[in-house]
């Protein structure tokens, strides 16, 4: 008997409209074009603005964006994993608030806190509800409104984070196409680097810790820069070895974007070519869990059945990996 595999088999995304450019930032802390392009590769990233929105309201437009154009109503959809670290709210779950806002009646759903590689986390998660045969219709999420955590006074962190969802559908594939191996790491130890201060159980909101501006994201870039260099290209190639692919066997890298640079060691170690490396990084920035399946969204379109794509992130935790997949649909 074939086993199942489970496939990506439609892709949604959200970007919002407003662009924050590296030229507002410049009237907003001590920085400037030409540094934030040499060192990160962003030009520009998305904003959501407007009262009272929060990622679920991203996140609804990209799922409703593969139900169309799978031409299935969210009631049939069984599952939804929500990757986040920017929740509409402690709890519950944005999955939840995302299915109710859709429709999903019949879909039970939770969140996945992996900061970066959330995506990939609950990607293989959802794979394996579908592989083993129990669900056939399982979203994946990735979203993060990182506005709602990041100091614009802080020049080391506002200058890298964005705004965005994007969102698949996972159903049935016999075809042998899908998702086919994925490794998976986090090391707490590495939570020291990047992390919000406050908000959590240890230190709950007070007024102390609004003023000591506890609760946006704080990073030591340098540290995880280093740990991010190496971490997902190592990932990135054992994936490869155990597999037997070579990079002629490779047709994309789509690497989580958070720094040119990384993503240029992350393809070297691959020895993939620039034009087989999926890079949107500076119109979005790093929209945490968003970027991997922003990606997919804008490459939609060139994507070929039996494509063989290496998607790879690392962030907070730390938690980092890659998923080998065989694209099931010619875009
Ligand atoms: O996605 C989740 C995981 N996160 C990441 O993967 C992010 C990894 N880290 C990075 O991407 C980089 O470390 C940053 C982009 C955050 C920073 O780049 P860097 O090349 O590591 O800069 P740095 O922290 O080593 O700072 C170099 C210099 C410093 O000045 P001095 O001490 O050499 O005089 C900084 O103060 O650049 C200065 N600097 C800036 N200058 C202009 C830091 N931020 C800025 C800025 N504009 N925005």
């Amino acid at each position: 008997m074939q086993k199942i595999t489970a496939a990506i088999t439609a892709v949604g995304g959200y970007v919002p409209d407003y662009k924050l450019t590296n030229k507002e930032l410049e009237t907003m802390v001590d920085t400037n074009d030409e540094w934030i392009r040499s060192r990160t590769g962003i030009e520009e990233r998305r904003i959501l603005k407007g009262e009272g929105l929060g990622s679920s309201d991203m996140a609804v437009p990209a799922v409703l964006e593969i139900c169309k154009k799978r031409g299935i109503d969210p009631s049939e959809i069984e599952c939804i994993i929500c990757a986040t670290v920017t929740p509409d709210m402690v709890f519950p779950a944005t999955a939840n608030i995302i299915a109710d806002k859709i429709g999903a009646v019949n879909a039970f759903g939770f969140d996945v806190s992996a900061a970066c590689s959330g995506f990939l986390f609950a990607l293989t998660t959802g794979a394996s509800f579908i592989e083993s045969g129990r669900y056939k219709k399982v979203v994946i999420v990735g979203v993060d409104k990182m506005s709602s955590i990041v100091d614009y006074s802080d020049r080391t962190t506002c200058i890298i984070f964005g705004d965005g969802a994007g969102a698949v559908l996972l159903e049935v594939n016999e075809e042998g196409n899908g998702v086919l191996d994925s490794i998976l790491k986090s090391d707490g130890s590495g939570s020291k680097y990047l992390h919000m201060k406050a908000g959590g159980s240890v230190k709950p909101a007070t007024m102390e810790s609004v003023l000591a501006k506890e609760h946006y994201a704080y990073q030591e870039g340098q540290a995880v820069f280093k740990f991010a260099v190496k971490g997902m290209a190592d990932v990135s190639y054992e994936l490869m070895q155990r597999n037997n692919l070579t990079a002629d066997d490779i047709a994309w890298l789509v690497p989580h974007q958070a720094n040119l640079r990384i993503i240029d060691a992350t393809a070297n170690r691959m020895d993939l070519p620039k034009e087989k490396v999926m890079i949107n990084i500076q119109k979005y920035g790093n929209t945490t869990a968003g970027t991997l399946p922003l990606c997919l969204w804008d490459w939609e379109s060139q994507l070929k059945k039996g494509d063989n794509i290496i998607l790879a992130a690392f962030g907070g935790g730390f938690t980092w990996g890659a998923t080998w997949l065989k694209w099931a649909y010619n875009g």
